[in-house]
């Protein structure tokens, strides 16, 4: 399955869900999440995210193999999003800035 990483965090700029065939992100308040059973790794999202936050599980670095299980564990509890929406407003300030899971909300 495809990852979403630590970049979204307080981004969320959302051009990820426009393009899943299968429809399987879910939406936090400052987050997205990919459900990894749901995912066909079409990786059609991997290349829309402005943020470059989605990577295929097996390519994910050594410092965030923790979102695997993040991913795996929020898509259950949030809902579904399947339409682009505009990003969270200081999106622009936040991408790059590492280390956010901090910020995480759930
Ligand atoms: Fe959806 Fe394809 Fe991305 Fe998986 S890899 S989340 S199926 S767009
Ligand atoms: Fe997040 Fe990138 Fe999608 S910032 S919402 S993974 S487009």
């Amino acid at each position: 399955a495809f990852v979403v990483l630590d970049n979204c965090i307080k981004c969320k700029y959302t051009d990820c869900v426009e393009v899943c065939p299968v429809d399987c992100f879910y939406e936090g308040p400052n987050f997205l999440v990919i459900h990894p059973d749901e995912c066909i790794d079409c990786a059609l999202c991997e290349p829309e995210c402005p943020a470059e936050a989605i990577l295929s599980e097996d390519e994910v670095p050594e410092g965030q193999q923790q979102f695997i299980q993040l991913n795996a564990d929020l898509a259950e509890v949030w809902p579904n999003i399947t339409e682009r929406k505009d990003p969270l407003p200081d999106a622009e300030e936040w991408n790059g800035v590492p280390n956010k899971v901090a910020q995480l909300e759930r």
